[in-house]
């Protein structure tokens, strides 16, 4: 192949997904245009990202959003961003955002036939102290006739088109699927564009990593104290795990995919669901998990499989190595 630095035949995320998109049956271009509007809002919030120390664009907006979080000026500038980028697209009936307690209706004459659920930042409680943060999305087909309507956004997960997420990190990246397998791509800001890095990404069968934010141990279900204990104190002769966590779920689960492992973000007595929030962080991960061979679940059920019932819905969430979520699950087992 040819040896020189620069790639003349270059393979970015845009000529990846007309690929896919002529592969699809009927494909009218439309998730294209959706796709690269999600990346120019992306690439926009990654350079905000990287300038907010500069730009005084951290700290609080002074407001707190439906799910009760604070919201920061970089979490209003990202959902700003992605709200104008897809409307502005054609492609989309409605989207949900995190920071929006309703339904996002788009405008009549812009309307097209998607709908996005999706959180303008992942990890906002870490733009201060600079750890990696992220941006999440899942994209359906609307299912209303007319006026768009919740029900285009309360679909299971099984029903996701595309879905991805972005990592501001030490590169930016996209992970992206469509449904046939994961694929990762990084930005070349000297081009502004995303190159493929790596094609349908899987995830070890096993790793030697837990993730979850042990703060809460005095508040966890028993099966959750009891797993961690195996994996401190293994009584079959193993080595103990190591533990990590960021805290920006986009970071813990990109390490997760990339080295292997279990993060979980489990139900406690002070928040019955857990924390994590159905539509625009838990399913288009699962999503992402499951195309790389790995396991999500809520502790009970798949989570591709629950059936939404409100915009902003928590639910229990353990993502990651199909081994070692497998193992989890034989702990809820025994405390059932
Ligand atoms: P967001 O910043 O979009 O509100 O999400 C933050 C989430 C997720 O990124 C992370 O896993 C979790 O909050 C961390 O919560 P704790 O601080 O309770 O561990
Ligand atoms: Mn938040
Ligand atoms: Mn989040
Ligand atoms: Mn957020």
């Amino acid at each position: 192949s040819d040896q020189s630095a620069f790639d003349t035949d270059v393979w970015t995320l845009t000529r990846f997904v007309i690929e896919t998109g002529r592969q699809a049956k009927g494909a009218t271009g439309e998730l294209t245009q959706l796709i690269n509007a999600m990346l120019t809002a992306i690439k926009a919030i990654s350079s905000a990202v990287r300038k907010a120390g500069l730009a005084h664009l951290h700290g609080l907006a002074g407001a707190v959003n439906v799910t009760g979080d604070d919201v920061k000026k970089l979490d209003v500038l990202s959902n700003d961003l992605v709200i104008n980028m897809l409307q502005a697209s054609y492609s989309t009936c409605c989207m949900v955002s995190e920071e929006n307690k309703e339904l996002i209706i788009t405008p009549k004459d812009k309307r097209g036939k998607y709908v996005v659920c999706f959180d303008p930042l992942d990890g906002s409680s870490n733009i201060d102290c600079l750890a990696s943060i992220g941006t999440i999305f899942a994209i359906y087909k609307r299912v209303s006739e007319g006026e768009p309507t919740d029900k285009d956004a309360l679909q299971q997960g099984n029903n996701i088109v595309c879905a991805g997420y972005a990592l501001y990190g030490s590169a930016t990246l996209v992970a992206l699927s469509t449904g046939a397998g994961l694929n990762f791509f990084m930005l070349d800001p000297a081009i502004g564009e995303f190159l493929l890095t790596e094609r349908n990404v899987k995830i070890k069968p096993k790793g030697k990593i837990y993730s979850l934010n042990e703060g809460y141990a005095k508040y966890f279900h028993p099966s959750i104290n009891e797993y961690l204990k195996h994996k401190k104190y293994p009584e079959d002769g193993s080595s103990p795990y190591g533990a990590r966590y960021v805290g920006s779920m986009v970071s813990d689960i990109h390490r997760t995919l990339a080295y292997g492992g279990i993060f979980m973000y489990p139900a406690n007595e002070k928040s019955p669901k857990g924390k994590l929030r159905l539509l625009y962080e838990c399913n288009p991960i699962a999503f992402l998990i499951e195309q790389a061979g790995g396991v999500a679940t809520t502790g009970t059920q798949r989570i591709l499989d629950v059936q939404p019932e409100a915009l902003h819905q928590r639910v229990p969430f353990v993502v990651g190595s199909p081994d070692d979520v497998n193992e989890y699950l034989s702990f809820v087992k025994k405390f059932q």
